[in-house]
């Protein structure tokens, strides 16, 4: 979708770090934002951010685990702006202390797959139809992560839910690509934002692991991308470039070759075949 100059963008979790920064340089292309978010107060706060940049906002509390908030913020969106182009299903919660998936309670499990799957299943279930229903071109944007693609060690659950996200996204471009819709899968790997501290207050009481002792893991090749985090605000702009350029996978990170070796050798390497 090259000209975004006018149309309306829907973003989750945009009261805070990539959200935001995705809702600033939509709204610096031109894009009206609805600025959807758990957080009335940082919805608003966004949402006057992208009015001074000189497009139209619309601020909405909304919860996208839960369908209703998330039809409530479609009629909400709708009513104002009358259409949506761009719909970024960026609202996820991370997971802390790194830990095996033995440590992890039903509970935890809930919770990874409430935000980060149904969140983005709820705003397909609500938006699609809609979008379907109107002219031109239409994009998708669904935030996953770099443990999306690989699993990483200790984070089990979340990497689980992120690739649940990137089956999603490839979906969409093979079953809806043709009826004029593009999807941008973004996979982040480090970058500077509150979502630790965002989702810690987010989980229910009593699962925040008191009195819970874990094993400590550390996965080696999260611990090489350390020294390199970035600030979301450059991730707000890869993701108007994948937009406007209908770019499917969109990692923020390089990924060491051998790292990538590795993993295409344990996919499908030679000993990952049947022998019969
Ligand atoms: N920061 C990173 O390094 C990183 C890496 C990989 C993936 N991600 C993913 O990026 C996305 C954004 O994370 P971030 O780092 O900007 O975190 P953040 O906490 O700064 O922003 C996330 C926002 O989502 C909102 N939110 C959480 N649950 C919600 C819900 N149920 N309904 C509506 N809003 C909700 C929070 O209130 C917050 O404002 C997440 O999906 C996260 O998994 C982040």
């Amino acid at each position: 979708m090259q000209d975004l100059n006018g149309k309306t963008a829907v973003v989750t979790g945009a009261g805070s770090g990539i959200g935001r920064a995705i809702a600033h340089a939509l709204a610096k292309a031109g894009m009206n934002v609805v600025v959807a978010d758990l957080n009335a107060d940082t919805a608003a706060t966004v949402a006057a951010e992208v009015e001074a940049l000189g497009t139209q906002a619309l601020a909405v509390q909304a919860n996208v685990a839960d369908h209703g908030s998330v039809a409530a913020m479609a009629d909400a969106a709708y009513g104002r702006f009358g259409s949506v182009e761009v719909l970024v299903n960026n609202a996820g919660v991370s997971w802390r202390p790194l830990r095996p998936l033995t440590d992890a309670t039903l509970a935890d499990w809930k919770f990874m797959f409430d935000v980060n799957v149904w969140g983005v299943i709820n705003g397909l279930d609500v938006f699609l139809p809609r979008m379907k229903a109107q002219p031109g071109e239409k994009h998708i944007v669904n935030t996953a992560s770099m443990a999306g693609v690989w699993p990483v060690k200790g984070h089990t659950p979340y990497s689980a839910s992120k690739y649940a996200v990137v089956g999603i996204s490839e979906g969409i471009v093979n079953d809806i690509g043709d009826e004029g819709f593009g999807c941008t899968v973004l996979c982040p790997a480090m970058v500077r934002t509150n979502v630790v501290a965002n989702s810690e207050s987010q989980r229910p009481a009593g699962e925040k692991g008191e009195g819970r002792v874990f094993k400590e893991m550390v996965d080696e090749r999260m611990k090489k991308l350390v020294d390199e985090y970035i600030d979301a605000a450059a991730v707000g702009e890869m993701v108007r470039d994948a937009i406007q350029r209908n770019q499917l996978y969109l990692h923020t990170h390089a990924i060491a070759p051998e790292d990538i070796a590795a993993r295409t050798d344990l996919v499908y390497g030679p000993a990952s075949y049947g022998r019969a």
